[in-house]
């Protein structure tokens, strides 16, 4: 499939003619002494103002891949990459990465430090702005009386609540999640994705996020973009806005759950697999 998926409108009430983010059937390779890696393959989706836009496929796919090159750290083979309309080519500070390891903190820092660091570094603001605005999102994510903590006091769910505030501090255009929960136990886990959401309701950020949980995929997301393996192509684009953690365990869940697992990993006829499936609300890309 090439051409971005038309018509998420009921997901997404925020929606413009303009996507905020367009991938145009990108490719992207990596380039090994003599070989070469192709860990995506014309991949295409749009994402817009306040979706939280989930890529979620098997290890191997080109998640991580795709989010890079949407970071500006990796030129895509084929296809462009557009913000706003403008292309990508370089990182910036419209675009943050919170990454799965929590130990992306500097230790030496404190919570406070650790969040003001990339507001300085980056000239966004002067230091009693950036300090004002680092506590602000450090009460957001409820850690508040911990501005003067070292990360290595924290707990691994405290971090990440860290690394969280520290990505919407830089107020970018677009948050960038890569599995940012899969370190955490699962009740930790489970609880981050709660506080996403409510912190989304709050701010209203817009989100892409990976996982290769497809329950989290659910749970996290209002838009599923479903990768085929190695090399990452576009299977599907399901609408999930109806599901969220009060809908685990659930039987509509658990079959979309199901179905999902089938688009992933079942080869064959396609037609066949999409009649049986009956998405009220899926496009699929054969
Ligand atoms: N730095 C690299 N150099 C060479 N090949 C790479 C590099 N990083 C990733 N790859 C390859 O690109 C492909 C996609 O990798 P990527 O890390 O994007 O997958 P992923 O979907 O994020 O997987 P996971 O769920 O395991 O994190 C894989 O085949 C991987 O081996
Ligand atoms: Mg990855």
């Amino acid at each position: 499939m090439n051409a971005p998926l038309p018509g998420h409108a009921a997901s997404s009430p925020a929606r413009t003619d303009t996507p905020l983010l367009s991938v145009d059937n990108v490719s992207l390779e990596y380039h090994i002494s003599q070989r070469v890696v192709r860990a995506t393959h014309r991949v295409s989706f749009d994402v817009d103002p306040a979706d939280r836009f989930v890529l979620l496929g098997p290890s191997g796919c080109g998640k991580s891949t795709l989010l890079k090159a949407v970071g500006g750290f990796i030129a895509p083979q084929e296809g462009e990459i557009r913000l706003q309309g403008e292309v990508v080519n370089a990182p910036g500070p419209d675009r943050v990465v919170v990454f799965q390891e929590f130990d992306q903190l500097p230790p030496w820092k404190t919570v406070k430090q650790n969040v003001m660091f990339a507001l300085l570094a980056s000239r966004t603001l002067k230091r009693a702005e950036a300090e004002e605005r680092a506590l602000h999102y450090l009460d957001k994510v409820g850690l508040g009386a911990f501005a003067d903590a070292y990360p290595h006091t924290l707990s691994g769910g405290m971090k990440a609540r860290v690394a969280i505030a520290r990505a919407l501090a830089m107020q970018p255009k677009i948050l960038l999640m890569d599995e940012p929960f899969a370190a955490l136990d699962a009740l930790t886990r489970r609880k981050m994705q709660e506080e996403l959401l409510l912190l989304w309701e709050e701010v209203r950020f817009t989100l892409l996020f990976v996982t290769h949980s497809i329950e989290e995929a659910l749970v996290v997301g209002n838009r599923i973009l479903l990768l085929s393996p190695h090399p990452g192509r576009v299977r599907a684009e399901i609408h999930s806005h109806q599901f969220d953690l009060h809908s685990l365990g659930g039987v509509a869940f658990q079959q979309t759950a199901r179905r999902i697992h089938r688009l992933l990993f079942e080869q064959g006829p396609g037609p066949e697999t999409e009649r049986e499936l009956d998405f009220a609300d899926i496009r699929i890309a054969y």
